[in-house]
């Protein structure tokens, strides 16, 4: 099956002795099947000329943000809406610094602040500045707002040095944009659902109990489902996110509806519950405003257990049934508990009782526990990655 047939790839090039390497990704990817086309930095000029650039690729080669041609195509729109991923081959560490900060003062970095796109990065310098703490630090950045990065390699460079900071062979970028249009083309058949978010039980038309979720957590695992090519529906009770790219998102507000609208969206595949749903709801909700003058007795009766209802249903469980466990103590004892319970394939289990991390923060520390296998442990890490390491398991699993 080659993965390449039609797909365009915008390839960026940057200023660096290694862009040559460059010429070579357009030939392998153009022979694959693929659309490229190149923006050049005003430094990758020097390096690699428009002419050979546009000879390979067989189409124009774009330079300049303020075009008068140009910019009536307005390009660093279209340029994104055309691309299918973005490569930057290679990428210098002032580039590397650009984007981390949101610079769009050339094509290049404009192009890659309003793309949507996967992009990935394959960068080239001096093993020392590769090394340098801002150097390290802005690719922390970018890893966290989700951009790919192939290599470098440990070598010998130009400079004279030996070390890490070679670009990657183009052979292997060419493989690494294979493996990600091929998991995406696989992906396409299998559905994923996820809950996210609190659920607000009302007492009166005006008052109801919740939870400090924020649903970030939900929202990333749906983005990086929707990245890997699943279609994705994130049922979430966070009453900010009304919209997400890609993602057929269905807001709900009480337990009930979070459940009413999961079996609405079943049969799935893959089925990760992170939402942080209200055990408990009100017995009398009063249909009138309660007025401080009358006496406030809240009686409160268990809510539906969405999650260990469907997992433990014969018919509706999807093949991949995942679990949350929010817990501030026992966190081992309590998620091997739900596991077993809630009949789940994993359970995700976050420590929320330090206050930096979980619950409203965009960062979590989680361990996953299985079935059949010793736990996995994670560092502290965005929630964006946390995303990342949950769906790289289920592609491995579901495959
Ligand atoms: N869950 C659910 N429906 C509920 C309660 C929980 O689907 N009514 C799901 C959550 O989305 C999560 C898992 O069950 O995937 C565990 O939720 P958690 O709140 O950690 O545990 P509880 O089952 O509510 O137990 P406890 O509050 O006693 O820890």
């Amino acid at each position: 099956m080659n993965y390449f047939e039609n797909k365009n790839i915008l390839l960026i090039i940057c200023g660096g002795i290694s862009a040559y390497k460059s010429l070579e990704i357009i030939r392998l990817l153009r022979k694959s099947g693929s659309h490229v086309k190149t923006i050049l930095t005003k430094s990758a000029k020097e390096f690699v000329t428009p002419l050979s650039v546009s000879s390979l690729s067989q189409e124009k080669v774009y330079d300049d943000i303020f075009s008068v041609e140009n910019e009536a195509e307005m390009d660093h729109i279209s340029l994104s809406r055309w691309a299918d991923a973005i490569l930057v081959a290679p990428i210098t560490a002032n580039t590397i610094s650009k984007v981390a900060s949101g610079s769009a003062e050339d094509l290049a970095s404009t192009v890659l602040l309003a793309s949507n796109k996967q992009i990935f990065l394959a960068p080239a310098m001096n093993v020392r500045m590769w090394e340098h703490p801002s150097t390290k630090e802005n690719i922390l950045k970018l890893k966290n707002f989700g951009y790919k990065f192939i290599g470098p390699e440990i070598g010998d460079m130009a400079c004279g040095e030996y070390g890490e900071g070679k670009m990657t062979e183009p052979n292997e970028i060419k493989n690494t944009l294979k493996n990600y249009f091929s998991n995406i083309k696989k992906n396409k058949k299998f559905k994923a659902l996820v809950t996210a978010g609190p659920t607000n039980e009302y007492i009166d038309p005006v008052r109801f109990i919740t939870n400090k979720s924020s649903g970030k957590q939900g929202y990333e695992i749906a983005k990086c489902l929707r990245d890997n090519g699943f279609d994705t529906t994130l049922i979430s009770g966070t009453p900010n996110i009304k919209t997400l790219d890609g993602v057929n998102l269905v807001s709900v507000e009480t337990a009930e509806e979070m459940f009413k609208e999961t079996l609405n969206n079943l049969p799935a595949d893959v089925a990760i519950f992170s939402a942080a749903v209200s055990d408990f709801k009100v017995k009398n909700y009063n249909d009138t405003k309660i007025k401080k003058s009358e006496k406030l007795n809240l009686e409160l009766e268990k809510n539906i257990d969405i999650l260990n209802h469907i997992s433990n249903h014969n018919s509706l469980r999807p093949k991949i049934t995942i679990g949350f466990a929010a817990e501030t103590n026992d966190i081992k004892k309590n998620a091997r508990t739900k596991l077993n319970e809630k009949n789940c394939d994993w359970i995700v289990a976050n420590d929320i009782s330090d206050q930096t991390i979980g619950f409203g923060s965009d960062l979590n520390k989680i361990s996953i526990f299985y079935k059949d296998k010793p736990e996995e442990n994670f560092h502290k890490m965005k929630k964006s990655l946390v995303a990342e390491e949950i769906v790289k398991r289920v592609i491995q699993q579901i495959n």
